[in-house]
């Protein structure tokens, strides 16, 4: 699969492979955060058998960042794109000493992840790619399980639903702030520029619990 994926990647046309780069450059950010945030940050507080699930998460979160690094260095520097730093400073503020908190905010950002993965699937630009695609969605389907633990475990942490939804309304409007350089991208890849949403279709808060971290 992997011999697949890069072999697709080396035959992408120039303009596919710069805007595939500025987005997976921006989901290397995200999967090096994540790494850590599941290795490290949050298993700390947890109970054993919580702890072996997000050991098989950070597992996965450090496969997930291989995978595209193999990627990208068949890929050409991106000219634009987002702030990397500012994308950095805005993953590792994800972390709060709020364990429900923390991992809410890291089901929502997976959820968008899931989303902004679904497009570059369907998207036109990489029909012809069933490697690549495929390893997307291998990505992907392991991205859908980190939701599910990890809404699992901030619920039962105490969050309730309402705030839930709150906590990934303004993930969503964080990100939108970071990924809004890369829409042009967005639209190479899918032919739209849609915001990407999470599934959920969650709504604003009437009252929020505590901000999300700003970019930059
Ligand atoms: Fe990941
Ligand atoms: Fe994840």
């Amino acid at each position: 699969m992997v011999e697949d994926s890069v072999r697709d990647i080396a035959s992408l046309p120039p303009h596919i492979a710069i805007a595939l780069a500025t987005l997976l450059r921006f989901l290397l950010c995200g999967e090096e955060s994540a790494t850590h945030a599941f290795g490290d940050s949050l298993p700390h507080s947890l109970a054993d058998t919580e702890r072996a699930s997000l050991e098989v998460i950070a597992r996965e979160e450090a496969a997930h960042a291989w995978l595209i690094g193999q990627w990208t260095t068949s890929l050409p520097e991106t000219p634009v794109a987002f702030d990397v730093a500012a994308t950095r400073r805005f993953f590792r503020r994800l972390q709060t000493r709020d364990r429900a908190l923390h991992f809410a905010r890291v089901a929502a950002l997976d959820a968008l992840v899931c989303r902004l993965l679904s497009r570059l699937i369907r998207g036109d630009a990489l029909t012809p790619y069933a490697g690549l695609r495929a390893g997307l969605s291998r990505i992907r389907s392991d991205e859908i399980e980190h939701v599910r633990v990890s809404r699992a475990h901030a619920i039962r942490l105490g969050m309730r639903p309402a705030e839930f939804s709150a906590v990934a309304v303004e993930v969503e409007a964080r990100l939108a702030v970071l990924l809004a350089p890369a829409m042009p991208a967005i639209r190479v890849m899918t032919g739209s520029d849609r915001p990407i949403r999470p599934r959920s279709g969650a709504r604003a808060p009437a009252k929020e619990r505590r901000p999300a971290p700003t970019p930059g």
